[in-house]
């Protein structure tokens, strides 16, 4: 452990006046003019998403003074990534987004190049930030603090180059995901090792202003190039996992099929070393638009909820012609159990349901469509008795040429997300293999498959088994259509219920 250093903030306002105190008001005002501007096509109805331009990684997920909140990476000024804002939104209910003014603009010199990702920690009656401040090829973390969570005044860099082990680097020293543990603060933070590999380092804090170093929580040689992007933590009982995003990580299998990868890991954080001791790993989801995934503080009723980025970095984005980029997922109840956690959308999105239409049995032999059954802003769940079918599932948004498919493979015993016809050609990295195809390894107990999907415009969340596996992508299609099916044999459908889900301004706006 290293010895605790006397810390003062290093880069306070009264030092430090902003370079440009008018960014945050002219971000402000450029959103007020263009909000409702982008243009509707592929926007989605009830996931939160940024009124114009570029967004990225949700950041600061949490409860705070009587609400939800959630900020994001934003460049609302063009459908590209550029100099990093935090997009800030409120709820009551974690589905019903209101649209606040961005909380912070990369107005001084030691944020000068950008506000990256960080985690927020309601304290004594105020809302922290703790977020990496960019500036001149160097990444430190800063703290910023709100008395009426709306309007933010930075306090400075909190963690620094010096508080940096000497074999890490602060060229790649971002995305604090800070902590409560028995009266004390803890940070991770993610950094690029001397030997070219990601680590993730552990701090400490009584105050969240004075922070020292306790050690490095985890590196496994496995990143190569990248970095383990925006670290997480939860505890459920006497299991922690920590969740990260690996940049690069190679494909194991079916595993890890995007160029950046999400995952957690399972064990116990040992906080008077840092050291993380895994038992397991697992992909958080399978699918192809997931990352930076972050989870809220448990929530004032204990529950733990994720929210990630629906989107996947190093490819084209087909709604950029239309002004925005950029989505976040439904929030996801985390739950452990059977040594892995399953995920569940927050139950409030049940509140929106409408239009119910249920099925209780039907055969399906080739295609199968049922009356009501159709729509593109839906939740579908139903129970897929396999039968002889060698493959069986459901195609949605088809119609007009395109469709997307996702269905159990009985040989294979894997769950395959197909958007190769969904009509949109997404380009991607050389690196990455192909953005059409996505597998999920999971067992068909007794032949059978629970599967439940949430349909919102332009995206496809896929909870399989009651949440065990989840597969997540974008589907850029002009199609409503629903179809069951399966090939080389008989299936059944069962306890097939479709809702309309109907947010009213789901979609924040000014
Ligand atoms: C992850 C990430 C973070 C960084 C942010 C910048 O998607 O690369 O590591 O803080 O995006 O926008």
């Amino acid at each position: 452990m290293q010895k605790k250093r006397a810390c003062t903030l290093r880069a306070d306002q009264s030092h430090n006046p902003p370079i440009s105190s008018d960014l945050l008001h002219r971000a402000e005002t450029y959103i007020a003019e263009r909000a409702g501007m982008a243009e509707e096509k592929y926007r989605h109805t009830y996931h939160a998403m940024a009124p114009v331009g570029w967004m990225n990684d949700p950041n600061g997920f949490c409860y705070a003074l009587g609400k939800y909140h959630v900020f994001h990476q934003f460049h609302p000024y063009a459908t590209s990534w550029g100099p990093m804002h935090w997009g800030h939104y409120v709820s009551d209910d974690l589905i019903r987004w209101e649209l606040l003014p961005p909380a912070l603009a990369p107005d001084m010199p030691y944020d000068k190049d950008g506000c990256f990702s960080g985690s927020a920690m309601e304290k004594d009656g105020a809302l922290y930030l703790l977020y990496t401040a960019v500036a001149d090829g160097k990444q430190q973390q800063a703290l910023a603090r709100s008395l009426d969570g709306v309007r933010f005044e930075k306090l400075g860099i909190v963690i620094g180059e010096d508080d940096l082990p000497r074999d890490c680097s602060a060229a790649d020293f971002r995305d604090p995901y800070v902590f409560c543990r028995g009266g004390k603060y803890y940070c991770l933070v993610g950094c690029k090792h001397a030997d070219g590999d990601g680590a993730v380092l552990l701090y400490r804090s009584d105050d969240l202003v004075r922070w020292s170093y306790v050690g490095r929580a985890w590196k496994d040689g496995r990143t190569h190039s990248g970095i383990y992007e925006c670290p997480a933590f939860a505890s459920f009982g006497d299991t922690d996992a920590l969740f990260v995003s690996p940049q690069f990580l190679e494909s194991d299998g079916v595993q890890y099929e995007n160029i950046h990868a999400n995952m957690y890991l399972l064990g116990r954080l040992d906080l008077s070393t840092g050291e993380f001791h895994r038992t397991s790993e697992h992909e958080a989801d399978g699918g192809f638009d997931f990352y930076a995934a972050q989870t809220a503080p448990p929530l004032p009723d204990g529950r733990i909820v994720m929210m990630a980025w629906m989107q996947m970095w190093d490819r084209s984005f087909p709604t950029a012609p239309y002004g925005w980029v950029g989505a976040l997922t439904l929030p996801r109840e985390l739950t452990f159990r059977e040594g892995k956690l399953f995920q569940a959308p927050v139950r409030e999105i049940e509140r929106y349901r409408t239009d119910a239409v249920r099925c209780e049995e039907a055969e399906v032999d080739g295609t199968l469509r049922i009356d009501g059954i159709e729509g593109d802003t839906v939740e579908l769940s139903f129970e897929l008795d396999l039968g002889a079918s060698a493959r069986a599932g459901v195609k949605v948004f088809s119609g007009g040429g395109s469709e997307t498919s996702i269905y159990y493979d009985r040989a294979k015993e894997l769950v395959v997300f197909d958007r190769s016809r969904m009509g949109t050609l997404i380009k991607t990295a050389p690196c990455e293999h192909d953005s059409d195809v996505r597998h999920a390894r999971i067992r068909a107990e007794g032949n059978v498959l629970q599967m439940r999907l949430f349909l919102d415009v332009s995206s496809c969340e896929v909870f399989l088994g009651g949440g065990e596996q989840v597969m997540t992508g974008n589907v850029y299609s002009e199609g409503k259509g629903i179809e069951f099916f399966s090939e080389g044999g008989r299936a059944t459908v069962r306890r097939v219920e479709k809702y309309t889900i109907s947010v009213p301004h789901g979609s924040p706006k000014l």
